[in-house]
């Protein structure tokens, strides 16, 4: 299928590894230019330069923090009007509540809630003006499954849900739409790095632990992140202008409810 997105512009957060990295390479193989955001270089450079030689599209970068006004700032002079705007960055740490302060729940809002906010209240009047633009927000499986260690995130990103709920119907005559990717288990670095923080509670190794996440999944494996680079991808083309405000789980069909 031809996705007819050939030549758009697409701005991608947190995209130098993992779920966001997958995302970057399969719009670029869609014919998208593409600028990527890290806050590391290495990979970030490494990234680009893998997508580059694969595919005949423009590919940019940009070292910068999403999460602050300055790395925010660098991505959009990078990339002014983007047709696709990618919100992805790190989740938090797995952890115990009563020993969360108001700074770690700040920290926490700001990454997983009103970063992306504020990505798109920059670039969504452009693309309403524009006539064509799609959001894809990765969030995770926890605003429908709450993982009990990840209370900073099943609060938080359930700010962000909640807000796109609400915009994604404002923007869809336009041609714009917002969606929300709810991932369940990936073979990610910060999948890896999850797994890592739990096995000292637990006293299990980390093989154990990571085959005991696998096994569990109904797929009794972890997902590929370039089957969720696939979606994205999807979700961006011309042919999904009618779905809009979604929250869509790829998850292996670890969640439990027929609805
Ligand atoms: N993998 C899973 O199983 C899974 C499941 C559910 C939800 N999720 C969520 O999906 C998101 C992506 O996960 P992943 O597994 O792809 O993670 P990952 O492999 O660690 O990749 C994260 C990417 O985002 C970049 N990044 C992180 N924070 C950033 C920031 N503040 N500004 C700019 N770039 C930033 C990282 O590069 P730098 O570190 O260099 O900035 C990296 O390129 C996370 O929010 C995670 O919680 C993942």
């Amino acid at each position: 299928m031809d996705l007819g997105i050939r030549g758009r512009k697409a701005l991608l957060c947190g995209a130098s590894r993992g779920l966001g990295r997958a995302c970057a390479l399969a719009l670029a193989q869609e014919g998208v230019d593409v600028t990527i955001i890290a806050r590391g270089s290495e990979a970030l450079e490494e990234a680009a330069a893998e997508i580059a030689a694969a595919n005949p599209v423009a590919v940019k970068t940009v070292a910068g923090d999403v999460t602050t006004k300055e790395g925010r700032a660098a991505a959009l002079a990078a990339c002014s009007r983007p047709d696709i705007l990618l919100n992805n960055a790190d989740g938090p740490l797995p952890g115990d509540y009563r020993d969360w302060s108001r700074n770690d729940w700040i920290d926490a809002l700001d990454a997983m809630m009103l970063s992306p906010i504020e990505m798109m209240r920059l670039t969504v009047d452009g693309m309403m003006a524009r006539g064509f633009g799609r959001i894809v927000n990765i969030v995770s499986r926890s605003v429908k499954i709450p993982q009990i260690e990840l209370g900073l995130s099943n609060g938080a990103r359930s700010g962000l849900v909640g807000f796109v709920a609400g915009l994604a119907r404002q923007t869809i005559e336009h041609n714009v739409t917002i969606n929300n990717l709810l991932p369940g288990i990936f073979d990610s670095d910060a999948q890896r790095q999850h797994v890592r923080a739990l096995v000292e509670p637990d006293g299990r190794s980390f093989e154990e632990l990571w085959r005991e996440r696998a096994a569990a999944n109904p797929a009794r494996r972890f997902g590929r992140p370039e089957e969720l680079g696939a979606y994205c991808a999807f979700l961006c083309s011309e042919h999904a202008g009618f779905i809009t405000g979604q929250n869509l789980l790829i998850d292996g069909g670890s969640y439990p409810g027929t609805y």
